[in-house]
């Protein structure tokens, strides 16, 4: 079938979301809980805002499936509003160390500041106050709740590695963290040693392998 991107003609599978067609064919869309291989999209950054014609707002383009003759336009000013507004959110409860955050230039959330030409600081945005620690142990990784954005792709991996999750998202509302189902530091170091998928995949660094721990406590000293 095929679809209209900003004008241009792209021909692409049955079945697949708008957003996947789109990076599939080079054009960017900023993402950060798209997962291909989820059955069902988790949807939660609110960054994929794409405009249909012939639908009056923008919507989700991760769950939105293609259809035949569907034309799209990625770039409008109110896309890029509601992109630029969840974005701010994200940050909000996301201070940043660019200089010593332990995924450094490959951050995704770099990529996506330098896509809609924003701040990535903590500086332009306000910071939720947060009762959670910096730094949580997970036995043979660290995981930063200020660094989280929620986006459950750890998750989604340790369930295909495992059947089902050892990880799991715990309290409520902005307190939200990333949780092991039982406590890590008895139960990671033998499944997860061989594994870790969950440090692999996620976008921001807040899970990380331990072999970084001197520049997370270093960050952790300016973030306190
Ligand atoms: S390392 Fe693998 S098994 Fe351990 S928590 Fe991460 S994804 Fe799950
Ligand atoms: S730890 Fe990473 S992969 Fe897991 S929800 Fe947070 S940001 Fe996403
Ligand atoms: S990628 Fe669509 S809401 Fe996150």
């Amino acid at each position: 079938m095929k679809i209209t991107v900003d004008g241009k003609v792209l021909e692409v599978e049955e079945g697949i979301s708008v957003l996947e067609a789109c990076l599939q064919n080079g054009i960017f869309i900023p993402n950060l809980c798209f997962l291909k291989e989820r059955e069902r999209p988790h949807a939660s950054c609110r960054l994929c805002f794409v405009q249909v014609e012939g639908m009056p707002t923008p919507t989700t383009s991760c769950t939105l499936p293609v259809k035949d003759g569907m034309v799209i336009h990625t770039n409008t000013p109110e896309v890029r509003r509601l992109q630029k507004t969840a974005f701010k959110l994200i940050m909000s409860g996301h201070p940043c160390h660019a200089k010593t955050c332990p995924v450094g230039k490959n951050c995704t959330l770099m990529k996506i500041a330098k896509f809609l030409g924003v701040g990535l600081g903590p500086k332009p945005y306000e910071r939720l106050d947060r009762e959670m620690p910096d730094l949580i142990d997970f036995g043979f990784m660290y995981y930063s709740p200020y660094r989280c954005v929620l986006c459950a792709k750890c998750i989604h991996v340790c369930k295909t590695q495992n059947g089902k999750p050892l990880l799991t998202f715990a309290r409520r509302g902005f307190e939200t963290i990333v949780a092991f189902f039982q406590d890590p530091l008895e139960n990671t170091e033998e499944k997860c040693i061989n594994c870790r998928a969950c440090t692999n995949i996620c976008p921001t660094g807040a899970l990380v392998l331990k072999d970084t721990e001197n520049v997370e406590r270093e960050d952790e000293a300016q973030t306190a």
